[in-house]
């Protein structure tokens, strides 16, 4: 963990927990060196769940997510998190494949709020529960990558708590933000005291330099930008003066203009937008103009709200060179084409600046509302939706939620992790978005009835909810103009209110001022969108069983009854670090890690046996015999048979082996 002075202590924090039992919400402490504690799981392949993409159709409008290769490379687990990550970070299969690969992890554990859902439990001690985040969180730094980040879902029971752990794992440098989810789109009034409408998402990031994906514009943001003199971009008018005369003096001053050849202040109390410069280079598109020091000391100081004898001395004015009629007739000329940047409005009286369409979309904000992401009401249908006959699920997110985390936080083809499936959003919606994903959920009712299934409608096109379409978006209709200021939806709203208000009366309805104002307010929606059609598949698996019990009270490590071939090999094979070897049957080991081979037996180690494998190995090659009982003198045989060998003899030597030799 990082070192820093303030750290939170809770009681137990220096001991581990196991699951009390298997597939189950439900804790026991232990000693760190416990055997249950440090036994890795190995994974267990069930089936491989292949989607059909759906071609596309002329009846709808596809978005560029939609043309993106669904991705085929996923994994989702059953079992319980903490085994889940350390066959991540532990199983060298896994490992090279997720150790520092991570882009995003999103997680939504438990809450901790003392309450029972439908669907489990949720009533830890603070510190059971802080200590399983701690575990987990460890093993989830490790997954990251290093322009990764980690997004914390929580509401305000445990927040702050977990602020300080993450502040601990991962650095108080590396803390980014906290957002607000903005999840209740009405208040509760049954709430004894608040109704909480928020939850939080904790932001930290693997460096201190990481970066986010700026949000896509929406065509209704866009919409305002327009572009009537065909400039290289659409854009709107912005005022040419802004606020600040008494402070930027320097920024008040004439300017003449090409069109009439009067002088033209900013109002009482502004400046020019723009530096003189930028005015000056922009109001040379329109004709010639000079600096030149004016007498005009009391206008400038009526702008400032200064006497004249206080404003600023030396401010020169921007004046046509030529004669106005030459300057106005290089104006009209400039009409023709894109106007410069500074331009002049009702006839030559006032200055406008072009304000251009943004490049690179909009950065994040840290409050997101219900109505751009979605509500817990919104997830709540969207999983009902899914699943009309189950009982819904308690907890879900709202896929765009996760949308925009996921766009914030990854690109397409990286790998997004959440270890606290659910209903399984994050990977529905990494899915969508072209990511590939692992998720693992604890409890099998879970995993049997959302996250399993409701992916399998993913990949197979048979989930239309959610972020796989999206609405068409209502934008002014191509002849109108919207005042600065006024969205389509305002439009929208206020067409709606003047209808509702003329219902009654025929003489308005058909009045000519009435028809021009629906005209100037009019809007359209833009075709609904597909976003995802389909395709890709998923690796299910579960956790190998425990292969190694521990009685505290003997201080004995055994075997389980579960520990026998396939099982206890790929246990042995994950706990002392060897890679599985899939050669043809014949081939005698099982495993191997650099140039040492690993043979596994269920059964006795006689010096038989370790003559056969002795005369298998290469020179340089080194062999880990490890059985369930090694006859005397076995060791001592092996280790002169072939230098650098060893014995070791299941379970005990297990939890004490080291890749030198060496006891731990
Ligand atoms: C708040 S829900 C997650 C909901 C999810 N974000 C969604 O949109 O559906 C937490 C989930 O974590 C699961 N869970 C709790 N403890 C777990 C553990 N130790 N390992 C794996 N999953 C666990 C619960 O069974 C529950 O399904």
């Amino acid at each position: 963990m990082a070192q820093q002075r303030l750290q939170l202590t809770w009681f137990n924090k220096d001991k581990a927990l196991i699951p009390t039992e298997t597939g189950k919400y439900g804790y026991t402490w232990v000693d760190p060196s416990d055997p249950r504690y440090c036994e890795t799981h190995a994974l267990v392949m069930d089936d491989y769940v292949h989607g059909v993409q759906t071609p596309k159709s002329d009846e709808f409008a596809y978005s560029e997510r939609a043309d993106l290769a669904p991705q085929d490379d996923n994994l989702m687990i059953l079992g319980e998190s903490g085994d889940v990550l350390e066959a991540l970070t532990r199983v060298p299969e896994l490992a090279e494949k997720y150790v520092g690969k991570v882009k995003l992890i999103y997680i939504d554990p438990p809450f901790n709020t003392a309450q029972t859902f439908a669907s489990y439990e949720d009533n830890l001690e603070h510190s059971i529960w802080l200590t399983m985040m701690r575990d987990r969180l460890l093993n989830m730094k490790r997954l990251l990558a290093a322009d990764g980040s980690i997004w914390v879902h929580l509401d305000q029971v445990e927040v702050h708590r977990m602020r300080l752990l993450l502040d601990e794992t991962f650095g108080a440098d590396c803390f980014v933000t906290e957002v607000i989810w903005g999840k209740a789109d009405t208040s509760r009034n049954d709430a004894k005291q608040f109704s909480v409408d928020q939850d939080y998402l904790c932001v930290y990031s693997k460096r201190p330099e990481w970066g986010v994906n700026r949000l896509l514009r929406t065509a209704a943001q866009d919409s305002i930008y327009k572009n009537p003199d065909g400039d290289r971009v659409p854009w709107i008018a912005k005022p040419g003066h802004a606020p600040g005369a008494a402070t930027h003096q320097g920024m008040v001053y004439a300017i003449q203009s090409p069109f009439t050849g009067e002088l033209l202040y900013p109002p009482k109390g502004g400046c020019w937008r723009l530096g003189q410069d930028a005015m000056l280079d922009g109001l040379n598109g329109w004709a010639r103009y000079e600096r030149r020091i004016l007498d005009d000391a009391q206008e400038r100081a009526f702008v400032c709200g200064v006497s004249a004898e206080d404003v600023r001395p030396d401010v020169s004015a921007l004046v046509l060179s030529d004669d106005i009629h030459v300057a106005r007739r290089h104006a009209e000329r400039a009409l023709e084409s894109p106007w410069p940047s500074v331009f002049f409005i009702n006839r030559g009286k006032r200055i406008q600046v072009k304000g251009y369409l943004p490049e690179g979309g909009t950065t994040p904000r840290t409050i997101w509302s219900f109505s751009d992401v979605g509500s817990n009401r919104n997830s709540k249908a969207e999983i009902k939706r899914l699943f009309p006959d189950s009982d819904a699920f308690s907890t879900p997110k709202p896929e765009r939620l996760l949308e925009r985390i996921i766009h914030i936080g990854s690109n397409p083809g990286d790998i997004v992790l959440d270890v606290f499936a659910g209903s399984g959003t994050t990977a529905a919606v990494a899915q969508k978005m072209g990511r590939r994903w692992v998720t693992c959920e604890l409890l099998e009712s879970t995993f049997t009835t959302f996250t399993r299934p409701r992916l399998e409608k993913v990949v197979n096109d048979e989930d239309p909810g959610g972020i796989t379409r999206t609405k068409g978006e209502r934008i002014p209709a191509d002849d109108v103009d919207l005042p600065e200021g006024v969205s389509a939806e305002d439009a929208a709203i206020f067409t709606s209110v003047l209808n509702k208000l003329i219902a009654d009366d025929p003489a308005l309805k058909k009045s000519a001022d009435v028809k021009t104002l629906k005209a100037a307010a009019k809007t359209r929606r833009t075709k609904d969108v597909v976003n995802w059609r389909g395709g890709g598949g998923f690796q299910v698996a579960h956790l190998s069983p425990a292969c190694f019990d521990y009685d505290p009270d003997l201080d004995r490590v055994m075997l389980t009854a579960e520990a026998t071939g396939e099982t206890l090999v790929e246990s042995v094979a994950a706990n002392l670090g060897f890679r599985l070897l899939h050669p043809d049957d014949d081939y005698i080991f099982d495993a191997q890690r650099g140039n040492s081979l690993l043979k596994v037996i269920d059964g006795v180690a006689t010096i038989e046996i370790v003559d056969s494998l002795v005369s298998h190995v290469t020179p340089g090659e080194t062999i880990v015999l490890a059985a369930t009982s090694v006859m005397d003198g076995v060791r001592e045989h092996l280790r002169r048979s072939c230098r650098g060998s060893r014995v070791v003899a299941l379970p005990d030597d297990v939890f004490h082996y080291t890749e030198d030799g060496e006891t731990r």
